[in-house]
């Protein structure tokens, strides 16, 4: 069989080293970084769904709202400037993601995690006290530059710190936190809407100030990591530090391993034109294949737009919000699930298992929309069981998603690069994932208009293709250390042809299904 990757805790190296509580605390602490994404995706889609929001900034929405019951649902929130308003911040994400490469690689991991905090409380100001559009706006593009910055560096960040047999849970609370940040908003979002005199909105956008005090406090509280201390330079302060990390005096080996990946990365000197390098084939092409995967699964169009989209079949505004309530729960505990089986049942079994959940789920959301709503967008009376069908199997689908492709979408880019093009490549991811959710952003609501139920199919269509790429082409990576990871390629069915074998690493693998499980 081509797709497996080697067996974890196989031939390759083990260091010494425990979960010890500093390390446990640390990795808390940093994975709070992804509070700030969480809460501005749970965010968005609330207040845009908030009468005196839209009343206020979107007119013409809110018109077109109210206008007419009889008026096609699926195209009732169809607005270039809303579209802008949810999206901008993904440009700014994007661009940003790319100065923060070179901030994290020259001054550490620690200091882009501090931009990033400040940044985004900066647009959580602006958009608080908001007057108009414009503000709005730039607001969003400030929070967008910290989201940059923040999810460029953390998951760097907890990969290197964490042990590597525990490093897949650990890497996950990054993406907990984004859970939590979403669940979180989703709930504020409920109460400030229900705030007389309709100014709940400014609480809900304003509030994005205490996730962002809340990494701007942790970034400077934490140690740096030792592979970014030793590549600037600080090598004795790295052995102390990892000693400390691992709980054990014999870091030796780890520390020497450490210092050699070091060395490679000092004869790079262009890691942005070194990523285009055939060697760093398999690496570049995760690097894009992901984060692109991980948005076509559709989330986005669910987190961002729960609560319209639940209104657009047939929930109340009320009840639009609290099933947005509900997926937010679902969200944050199948992420723990995640968190529990990552490291034991391996990547590779998630992605899988997740893809076919979310397909299954994708074909019935679009059967139950399609049957009720049929092209013309009319609905006519809907029953109850007819809303409890379509939001459980939303649940279930978000449920696949978060125990998959949420998580592993930001564990493996960050596993797998070696040191010399870690940051530049992990930049690629982001920026990746942000223009792709720009993406989905900005065509969702109007495909929601134009290609209707179909839209569903539409990702069905992606979570097969993805699924398909992950049997093939993504290798196990659970239990390897990460400075170890060069040999899953070189002993993969596809990609061994494009990484060399280093002396005494073993052979590459030039045949399909030679060498591997
Ligand atoms: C994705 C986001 C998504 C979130 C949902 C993250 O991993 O990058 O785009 O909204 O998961 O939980």
């Amino acid at each position: 069989m081509p797709a497996a990757g080697i067996a974890p805790g196989g031939s390759g190296k083990e260091y010494p080293g425990n979960l010890t509580p500093f390390v446990t605390v640390t990795c808390i602490v940093a994975a709070m970084g992804g509070l700030i994404f969480g809460y501005d995706i749970g965010i968005s889609g609330g207040v845009t769904s908030m009468d005196s929001f839209l009343r206020d900034f979107f007119p013409s929405v809110y018109r077109k709202k109210h206008a007419d019951a009889t008026v096609n649902q699926y195209c009732q929130y169809d607005s270039q400037t809303l579209t802008m308003f949810t999206s901008s911040l993904y440009l700014a994400a994007l661009l940003s993601s790319i100065v923060a490469s070179t901030v994290t690689r020259v001054f550490g991991r620690k200091l882009s995690m501090l931009f990033g905090g400040l940044l985004f409380f900066a647009g959580a100001l602006v958009n608080g006290f908001a007057k108009a559009v414009w503000m709005l706006i730039l607001g969003r593009i400030l929070l967008g530059f910290g989201i940059g910055f923040a999810n460029q560096s953390v998951p760097l960040y907890l990969s290197e710190m964490a042990p590597y047999r525990y490093r897949g849970a650990l890497n996950i609370g990054f993406q907990l936190s984004i859970t939590v940040g979403i669940l979180v908003a989703n709930v504020l979002n409920f109460f400030f809407n229900k705030i007389a005199g309709g100014w709940g909105w400014r609480l809900s956008l304003g509030g994005a100030m205490v996730p962002a005090l809340i990494i701007t406090v942790g970034s400077l509280v934490l140690p740096d990591t030792p592979n970014s201390m030793i590549e600037r330079g600080r090598a004795d302060e790295a052995r102390s530090a990892l000693r400390r990390i691992r709980g054990v005096d014999d870091v030796d080996d780890e520390f020497s391993d450490l210092v050699a990946a070091t060395e490679q990365s000092r004869l790079v000197e262009h890691p942005w034109t070194d990523l285009l390098q055939r060697k760093y084939r398999p690496h570049l092409a995760m690097a894009v294949c992901i984060p692109f995967f991980q948005q076509l699964t559709g989330i986005n169009a669910i987190m961002f737009y729960a609560p319209v989209l639940f209104n657009s079949i047939g929930f109340g505004a009320d009840a639009s919000l609290m099933s947005a309530v509900i997926t937010g729960i679902v969200n944050v505990c199948a992420t723990m699930v995640s968190i529990y089986g990552v490291d034991k049942w391996g990547r590779r079994f998630l992605f899988l298992e997740g893809g076919v959940q979310m397909l299954i789920c994708q074909a019935v959301v679009a059967a139950c929309i399609g049957a009720k709503f049929g092209v013309d967008g009319d609905p006519g009376e809907l029953p109850k069981w007819y809303s409890i069908i379509v939001v459980m199997f939303i649940c279930i689908y978000v449920a696949g998603f978060a125990w998959s492709w949420g998580p592993l979408g930001w564990l493996v880019p960050s596993e797998i690069f070696p040191l010399e093009i870690r940051s530049a490549a992990q930049s690629v991811t982001v920026s990746v994932n942000m223009i792709f959710t720009f993406a989905v952003a900005q065509i969702f609501l109007m495909m929601l208009c134009r290609l209707k139920f179909g839209l569903f199919l539409f990702f069905a269509f992606f979570v097969v293709a993805m699924s398909i790429f992950v049997y093939f082409f993504l290798p196990e990576t659970k239990g390897i250390p990460i400075e170890e990871m060069g040999r899953v390629w070189r002993s993969h069915w596809y990609w061994s042809r494009f990484v060399e074998a280093e002396a005494g690493q073993g052979n590459g693998n030039l045949e399909m299904g030679g060498k591997v499980a």
